[in-house]
């Protein structure tokens, strides 16, 4: 029997498979972008346009890819960046990525709007959760949750910061995808033909924002989902982020900066990180790819606070290819939920082994013992346009 590395040895070999086991409307929620999705194809044109010089003769080269970030130290600059109704997408989702990640010692950034309550999920990353803080309007309300996220063992938070708006992602649109998913016969039909997630979400239950139901009278998702609109996001400003760091004592990341100007803003109000990311192309189809956008923001601050990116990384070349270009630390999102939808539970898992056997590979390919050496390996070129 051939090993799970043999059979899916890709990530887009794990995207393939999980196309097929995941209902229609929730795959184009999980795969989908914004508009004519060129911000999704930026992403991965402005990686896979760098390119790596190789250096040869090193004799015996063990490369070291321990990264110790937040005064934590992970196995590889590889981290599970923040995903919402992850439940709808896989069942179980959220109890997955986190045992995944105690298990191989990565981060794993549990979103607000997350289907699993923080009190569950933070004991099972053994100390490698992070939280995804969507920024509540109400000042009692934003207290709360941070103290429930302290509570249940998170030290590290994450603010995102680029929803000022919700986009139009039509594809999500034209799926009907409903919050919550709405029981018709659409979905039931839609659901009926993948028996494994149809089977799981009767295990699971359908998926709620546990994290937020305490906030509203009846916890019904439907409800739940009209306080979200109604409740997070849309006034995050520099006051706004003050107000938190005042509040939350441990390393605090903004994400979703793009601009050389907003990284500073992050280091001048005290900022520990800043998550360079346009949100996997999902909010503006205008955006600069992820990866273009990233060398400015290292010469601005680089040094100062940690630049931690995310957006279209498929594999270890493009790990290698963002640590090349100054990133600290490197998250991914659909790739793990790819994963899950590929192989269930243990999708997470090979997900990253996936992409940290890359990255180790690309390491003994361009000789380099340590990530330390990886920016000295950068090919300077003309990127193309999406
Ligand atoms: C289905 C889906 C849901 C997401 N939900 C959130 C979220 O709740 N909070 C957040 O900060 N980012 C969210 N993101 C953005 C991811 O954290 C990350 O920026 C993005 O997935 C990176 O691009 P990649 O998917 O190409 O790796 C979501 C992304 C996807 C694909």
């Amino acid at each position: 029997m051939a090993s799970l590395m043999d059979r899916y040895p890709g990530i887009d070999d794990l995207e393939r498979r999980a196309s097929k086991r995941i209902p229609f409307f929730a795959w184009e929620y999980l795969a989908s972008g914004t508009g004519d999705e060129s911000s999704v194809r930026r992403n991965r044109t402005s990686l896979t346009d760098i390119v790596l010089r190789q250096e040869f003769l090193k004799g015996m080269l063990k490369p070291n890819t321990e990264t110790t970030l937040f005064g934590r130290t992970y196995a590889s600059p590889i981290g599970i960046a923040p995903v919402g109704m992850t439940g709808l997408i896989w069942p179980g989702a959220d109890t997955a990525l986190a045992k995944a990640a105690a298990d191989r010692n990565i981060p794993h950034t549990l979103s607000t709007v997350a289907t699993t309550a923080p009190e569950v999920i933070g004991p099972l990353t053994q100390g490698n959760g992070w939280f995804q803080l969507y920024p509540p309007r109400d000042p009692e309300m934003r207290a709360d949750i941070l103290g429930r996220v302290r509570d249940s063992g998170y030290e590290t938070l994450v603010v995102t910061a680029d929803i000022p708006a919700p986009s139009r992602r039509e594809r999500q649109r034209k799926a009907q995808i409903r919050v919550p998913p709405s029981i018709g016969p659409t979905l039931v039909a839609q659901a009926a033909i993948h028996p494994a997630w149809a089977m799981g979400t009767v295990r699971n239950g359908l998926p709620r924002f546990k994290m937020l139901e305490k906030y509203v009278d009846r916890a019904t998702m439907r409800q739940t989902a009209g306080f979200v609109g109604a409740s997070l996001g849309g006034t995050l400003s520099w006051d706004y982020m003050s107000q938190v760091r005042d509040l939350w004592d441990g390393p605090l990341v903004i994400k979703g900066i793009l601009d050389p100007a907003d990284a500073q803003r992050c280091v001048d109000i005290g900022m520990d990180g800043v998550q360079i990311s346009n949100h996997g192309g999902r909010q503006l189809e205008a955006a600069l790819g992820a990866a273009e956008a990233l060398p400015a923001v290292v010469d601005q601050v680089g040094g100062k606070i940690k630049v931690l990116f995310d957006s279209g990384i498929r594999g270890g070349a493009d790990v290698a290819r963002a640590m090349a270009l100054g990133a600290d630390f490197v998250f991914c999102g659909r790739a793990f939920m790819f994963g899950l939808g590929a192989l269930g539970d243990a999708g997470a898992g090979h997900a990253f082994d996936v992409l940290h056997d890359g990255l180790v590979n690309v390491m003994h390919q361009t000789g380099c013992a340590s990530l330390d050496e990886l920016p000295s390996r950068l090919v300077p070129t003309t990127p193309s346009v999406a």
